[in-house]
């Protein structure tokens, strides 16, 4: 039986809880017999600081650099919020992605037909949704030098971000997309503002190439980044991938989360390149943040943890049944009704964090 190494970097906030149920997850697909997994443990955000005065320690990158898989949960809250800035909790989180190489992250949004309600847009909007964001993951204005605050003679500040992109990043992103397209509805819908900026007319230029010369069976097209926000929250079923850049893409894809009815549910895979063995570097982590207002109530919905091991299962290690069983378990606990306080919507009661993790693992041990 094939064993993987999983970094776990828990973090800050609701993390730690949500994390213990993936290990629930994780028992029942090794009690069946399809692979085994290690867990290592490690800090990372608010946690790192409190206990090194690091948002990740040394030793702790190198565990994730050695892992089969980083699986990350949350950083941030409000005790840190003056921290210094470059140990800042999602400092770390930004290390892991730059230093891992980890450029393309998969942010899917899928609507349960259970979870319709859930969604503040109505039924039939959003109800069998099922899109892709592909989000630039260790480029553009997130990383892009200069990026400071000076101090003018004036006595005024002066701040400024950097938003960079070259040839190269924008083409890997773009065949990632369009790769991912040809096994979905062979759809891409690229996003920049070439309007307004020089990045963005880049963007437009080397996707539309790229297209030209590798991917001419998939259907591209082109939208302006505000025009795709308003198109989401109007008729987001037109989509099936989307590519867009750093910034644009985390604004995005929260939009888009809550579309499926909650923050709550939305995982995520950030991959690197593919080394001689067609292996990637990879981190799977929750779309959604640490809740401070929530931590340590038991009350977080672990689906979006949940949902990113089985990515892990998908893209890292082959185990695509087994994670196609992980969806359906979701998808059978919600339809039988069970909710987490944020999924609530008209329902009479809601569960708790670990009874949510409960409620998958059984209905996945039943199915496997
Ligand atoms: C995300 C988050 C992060 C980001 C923060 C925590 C730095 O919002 O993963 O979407 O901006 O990328
Ligand atoms: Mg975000």
């Amino acid at each position: 039986m094939a064993s993987y190494n999983i970094f776990l970097l828990p973090g800050d906030g609701i993390g730690p809880e949500v994390t213990a149920e993936v290990e629930k997850v994780a028992k029942i697909v090794s009690d069946a017999g399809l692979a085994k997994f290690e867990f290592e443990k490690g800090l990372v955000g608010g946690s790192a600081y409190d206990a090194h005065g690091l948002a990740i320690s040394e030793a702790d990158m190198a565990r994730a650099q050695a892992a089969d898989a980083v699986l990350l949960a949350a950083v941030g809250g409000p005790k840190w919020a003056n921290v210094p800035y470059e140990v800042r909790p999602e400092a770390g989180l930004l290390r892991l992605r730059k230093d891992l190489g980890l450029f393309a992250n998969l942010r899917p949004a899928i609507c349960y037909p259970a979870l319709a309600d859930a969604s503040s847009l109505k039924r039939d909007i959003v109800e069998g949704l099922d899109i892709m964001i592909v989000r630039e993951l260790t480029g553009g204005v997130y990383f892009g030098e200069p990026k400071e605050i000076t101090n003018l003679p004036n006595g005024q500040k002066r701040a400024v971000d950097t938003q960079v992109y070259e040839t190269y990043e924008i083409e890997r992103i773009a065949a990632v997309a369009f790769e991912l397209a040809r096994k979905r509805n062979n759809k891409v819908t690229s996003s920049e503002k070439h309007n307004v900026m020089k990045s963005g007319v880049l963007w437009k230029e080397v996707v539309t190439d790229l297209h030209k010369k590798s991917y001419a069976d998939v259907k591209l097209e082109h939208m302006l980044a505000d025009a795709l926000g308003m198109q989401l929250v109007r008729w987001p079923k037109q989509f099936d991938v989307i590519v867009t850049d750093n910034l644009f893409g985390d604004m995005l894809s929260d939009v888009a989360s809550m579309l499926t009815g909650s923050l709550g549910m939305l995982p995520s895979a950030s991959l690197g390149e593919a080394d001689a063995n067609g292996k990637r570097k990879a981190m799977y982590e929750p779309v959604h943040g640490s809740a401070p207002d929530i931590a340590g109530k038991g009350i977080a919905n672990p689906i979006a943890m949940i949902g990113s091991f089985g990515m892990a299962l998908r893209y890292s290690f082959g185990l695509i049944e087994a994670a196609d069983l992980i969806e359906k378990a979701i998808s059978d606990v919600l339809a039988a009704g069970l909710r987490t306080a944020d999924i609530k919507g008209e329902a009479a009661s809601s569960i708790s964090t670990s009874a949510m993790g409960d409620a998958i693992a059984n209905a996945l041990k039943k199915a496997i």
